[in-house]
């Protein structure tokens, strides 16, 4: 019997075929890798701590997996976050608590998610216009993800990135601030 497919806060969900309707469920859609193209348009970053095992191309100069469970281990540098998304809550808080790096996430701005991890704690924000078709673990590219993205940015040097970067879309600044170097939830 397989899993029934739940968004972030356990609701069930009617499976469809685009990638944003069944994006939080835990079973087996956490590989969705990022198109390089948005990579690129970002300049480099230093780790990104859950990238996957046969990764088909680079996203950062270090890379942690699931062997290593990025989650547990200490980040450094400008960080690079495509959360697994049945987890996406505790790279956030992560991500928040390092405070300084960029996350990719679908712009589902009402959920908590967003009021626990984003709003209150994210430096900029880039909506991007039209939708994104990111990559099986293979390498081969998705069909349209079926949901708006945005590039969450935490830290001052993490929203300059954004600020100049040629990806289109529609930059909000805020005036909230990363958690610092607290404890990671
Ligand atoms: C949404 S994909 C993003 C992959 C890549 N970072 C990118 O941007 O294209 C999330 C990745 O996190 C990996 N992952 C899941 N749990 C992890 C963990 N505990 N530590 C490190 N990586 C993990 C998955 O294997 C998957 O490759």
């Amino acid at each position: 019997m397989t899993s029934p497919v739940v968004d972030l806060f356990g609701v069930p969900q009617q499976p469809r075929r685009a990638m944003g309707s069944h994006d939080n469920n835990s079973a087996g859609h956490d590989e969705w890798l990022t198109p390089p193209e948005v990579i690129g348009a970002l300049g480099s970053f230093d780790l990104d701590p859950c990238s996957p095992v046969d990764r088909p191309w680079p996203t950062a100069r270090e890379h942690y997996t699931i062997a290593d469970n990025g989650l547990t281990l200490p980040w450094h540098g400008l960080v690079w976050v495509n959360p697994p998304y049945s987890t996406a809550s505790k790279w956030l808080a992560k991500l928040s608590a390092h405070g300084d790096g960029i996350a990719l996430l679908f712009a589902r701005t009402e959920t908590q998610l967003f009021f626990r991890h984003v709003w209150p704690h994210a430096t900029a924000l880039l909506f991007l216009e039209g939708r994104l078709h990111f990559h099986y673990a293979n390498g081969r590219r998705a069909g349209n993800s079926g949901a708006p993205s945005v590039l969450v940015a935490y830290g001052d040097r993490a929203a300059e990135v954004l600020a100049g970067t040629a990806l289109a879309g529609q930059l909000v600044s805020t005036s909230a601030r990363p958690h610092g170097n607290e404890a990671a939830a």
